[in-house]
């Protein structure tokens, strides 16, 4: 995902462009105000911790894209582009590393297990909004 702070500072192009030239195949994407039925559910792994109700409230602040990408080790591969949590600590060269400056307003959310992903790609997409299709100039980086 592609948090409100992202989006506000009109960073997405730049986002979605380390994702492509990593490789990565894309399958789904859409843009929204998250609602609080969905972010409550995104998020209930941290209900009750003490950042949650700044977690819920930058969440739904403004527009984010939710996406689905597809590739080897996926999982692993986005959660090394975008960095540490903590945008401070995040390695120069990620995501968050180079655009972050707070914990909380990290720019980007990634699944952190195959099954974290099945779960939260079905708070965001239908079945039939995900795609099924080779990639004409590149598919060879993703099987
Ligand atoms: N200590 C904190 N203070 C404020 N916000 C936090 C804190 N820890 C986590 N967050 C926010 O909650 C999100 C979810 O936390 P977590 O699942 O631990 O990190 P990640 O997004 O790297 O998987 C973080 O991306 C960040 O936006
Ligand atoms: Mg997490």
């Amino acid at each position: 995902m592609i948090k409100p702070d992202a989006v506000g500072r009109r960073l997405c192009g730049e986002i979605i462009r380390r994702y492509e030239a990593k490789g990565l195949k894309l399958v789904g994407m859409k843009l929204q105000i998250v609602s609080r039925e969905l972010a409550e559910k995104h998020y209930a792994e941290h209900a009750g911790k003490k950042f949650y109700d700044g977690l819920m409230a930058f969440i739904m602040s403004g527009p984010s894209i939710q996406m689905v990408w597809e590739g080897e080790n996926a999982v692993a591969v986005v959660r090394k582009l975008n960095g540490a949590t903590n945008s401070q600590e995040a390695d120069l060269g990620t995501i968050r590393g180079d655009y972050g400056l707070t914990v909380q307003n990290n720019l980007v959310h990634a699944s952190d297990s195959g099954e974290t992903a099945a779960r939260e790609i079905a708070i965001y997409f239908a079945p039939g909004e995900l795609w099924d299709y080779s990639m004409p100039d590149g598919h060879w980086l993703v099987n």
